[in-house]
């Protein structure tokens, strides 16, 4: 194996992703960070280093996933999300910085509810639940997810970040082994892609499909949650739940038809209606 430099290594890779990656030198000096393990920092700082051969083996194969347009955060094992890393494996969702939107308004909804008692609905790897928890040491929160594998991932989040004590995480269809019905809150981020979507054979097609793809045109979890959610709450209690760019009319509706009141949509950075929240009497 013949000696590479650092800076040779990002401009030669670079150029590989660009076909892909819309944000290829990005990607590039993340994998290289992770396999010098370094921060990217390093990678700027010491342009002349050279590569050992196992570095160069980890970049070689990093790169080559990458090529084949698996994610970043699948590669290095972990992503950023709200003030925290946590643990990714291909068996959870990589946290989306939209969800961060549903995160500051549940905040929001809940400064005044001293010790409020939350469930977080398919929790994938714990990022909503673990922000909650984070912002709001009094808060109790049972976490739930279908998927056993994704709930290992957030247990182990959970631990990681010291928030182990205040989520409870329940292995359950929906509301199928969720015993308490007293919750102040509800929030899910649910799968609510439509089958047929074409972005399901690109960029998200290495993400597990249960937790992207729902029926009926993508609404069929919400519309479950929304049908469900009133018999888990207190009499005055609120849902929040995530939803594609184009389906808050038909969320709104749900939640008329469920009789629920202050009915509201909010946009996130992009200007996309991306959460609904509902309130009941
Ligand atoms: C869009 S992901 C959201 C993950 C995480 N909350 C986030 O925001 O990154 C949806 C999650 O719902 C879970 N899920 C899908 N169907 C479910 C069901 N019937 N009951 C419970 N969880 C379910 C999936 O396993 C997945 O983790």
């Amino acid at each position: 194996m013949t000696t590479i430099t650092i800076q040779r290594v990002l401009f030669n890779a670079r150029k590989e992703l660009e076909a892909i990656s819309d944000s290829a030198a990005l990607d590039v000096e993340l994998l290289l960070a992770h396999c010098l393990k370094k921060n990217r920092t390093y990678c700027h700082t010491w342009p002349e280093h050279e590569l050992t051969q196992s570095e160069q083996r980890c970049f070689e194969d990093a790169l080559k996933l990458r090529k084949d347009d698996y994610p970043v955060a699948y590669i290095l094992g972990k992503k950023s999300f709200w003030t925290f890393d946590v643990e990714v494996t291909p068996d959870v969702l990589i946290p989306r910085p939209e969800t961060e939107l549903l995160v500051e308004v549940a905040l929001e909804k809940i400064a005044d509810i001293k010790n409020p008692k939350i469930l977080d609905l398919g929790t994938g790897s714990g990022v909503i639940a673990l922000a909650l928890a984070s912002e709001r040491p009094d808060a109790s929160i049972v976490a739930c997810d279908s998927s056993k594998k994704a709930l290992e991932v957030a247990q182990r989040n959970a631990v990681t970040l010291k928030l182990d004590q205040q989520i409870e995480f329940i292995h359950s269809d929906w509301f199928e082994n969720i015993t308490d019905k007293d919750f102040d809150l509800i929030v899910s981020n649910p799968p609510y892609i439509e089958p047929n979507d074409p972005h399901l054979n690109q960029t998200i097609r290495h993400e597990p499909y249960s937790a992207l793809v729902a029926d009926d045109l993508g609404m069929r979890d919400i519309h479950h949650i929304i049908e469900y959610s009133k018999m888990f709450l207190k009499p005055i209690g609120l849902v929040i739940l995530e939803h594609g760019y184009d389906q808050h009319l038909r969320t709104q509706s749900s939640f008329t038809l469920n009789d629920f009141i202050e009915i509201e949509s909010k946009k996130d950075l992009a200007e996309n209606i991306r959460i609904t929240l509902a309130a009941t009497h």
